[in-house]
């Protein structure tokens, strides 16, 4: 569990001998300093970019053959960002979030995560599946507290935790009910209280909401964007569901059918909270239709050859 405070201190560049001031984060569990912005004169600060993908190239072996799945992903995703990446299936979008979550490694290429190097998963990165993989044995609240109990937060502070973010889920009335007795949404939003309880770094979800009927789906598109405001968490999300990624992204990410490149990256500047039915968000859907289109249809080629 991250326990950090913003320091600040002022260097003087070796380059032309300005005096800039630097945002540090110090992590008050191990002493680490992480610089997290730069204060310009003003005081005005500039965000780091909080994780990069530099050429991320993966392969694996299908029965003698090797198939790329990852052709060079090249991502820059900044500090509170929104990232949405869609793209035909099998393209690799899976892979790449495992990836940066330390789940896989890469042939090639490297992940940072403010500046530094990550290769094994951490608790910076939590991951929400399409299936909450929540433990049956234990009541809601507990499945919450579970990463804090293994990062030895004492149980009155993950008590209190954990009930801020049942409460922020709308799931408190059912902290001591066990997973059988939800819904499949209630569940999945117990999946988002215990992967944000955690306070990640990066909010890592690969097609959270892909098992939901449409109407929890919508409610969910809603909380998740009041809760991100919130929070101000950063978060790559992973969909089929072009619409989803419309009312969800600040950017989305389209990926090329496999080896996968990022064909193009378009921004949705639009207000929030955004709903299934605005028009208005039509034009970016058929941006991302036009992008998607061919990479489709060369995906469907290469599985019916
Ligand atoms: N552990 C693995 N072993 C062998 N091949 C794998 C493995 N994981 C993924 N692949 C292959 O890598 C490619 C990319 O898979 P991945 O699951 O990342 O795609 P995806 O874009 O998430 O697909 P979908 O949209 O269907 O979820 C596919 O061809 C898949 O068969
Ligand atoms: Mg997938």
């Amino acid at each position: 569990m991250r326990q950090t405070k913003l320091v600040q201190a002022k260097i003087r560049t070796l380059f032309n001998r300005n005096i800039i001031t630097l945002l540090y984060e110090n992590c008050s569990l191990c002493g680490s300093l992480t610089v997290r912005g730069i204060a310009k004169i003003g005081e005005e600060i500039i965000t780091m970019t909080k994780l990069q993908a530099k050429n991320i190239v993966k392969h694996f072996d299908h029965n003698g053959t090797s198939v790329i799945a990852l052709g060079g992903i090249n991502l820059d995703v900044q500090e509170g960002d929104f990232v949405c990446i869609v793209g035909p299936s099998g393209c690799g979008k899976s892979t790449f979030l495992n990836i940066v979550a330390g789940l896989e490694k890469p042939d090639s290429g490297e992940i940072l995560l403010n500046g530094n190097p990550i290769s094994t998963p951490g608790p910076d990165r939590t991951m929400v599946f399409q299936e909450g993989a929540l433990f049956p044995w234990l009541k809601v609240i507990d499945n919450v507290e579970f990463g804090l109990k293994m990062a030895g937060i004492p149980k009155d502070e993950r008590r209190q935790i954990s009930q801020r973010y049942l409460d922020m889920m709308q799931l408190t009335k059912f902290a001591d009910s066990y997973t059988y007795q939800l819904s499949t949404g209630m569940k999945q939003r117990v999946a988002i209280a215990r992967a944000l309880a955690m306070d990640p770094e990066i909010l890592l979800m690969d097609e959270p909401f892909a098992a939901l009927d449409s109407q929890t789906r919508d409610l969910l598109l809603v909380e998740l964007q009041l809760i991100w405001e919130k929070t101000k968490k950063t978060i790559i999300f992973v969909t089929h569901n072009i619409s989803e990624s419309v009312i969800l992204g600040n950017r989305v990410v389209v990926f090329k059918n496999r080896p996968s490149k990022i064909k193009k990256e378009i921004t949705i500047d639009y207000r929030r909270p955004r709903l299934m039915e605005d028009e208005n968000l039509q034009k970016y859907y058929h941006q991302i239709v036009e992008e998607l289109k061919n990479e489709v249809i060369a995906q469907i080629k290469d599985e019916n050859p």
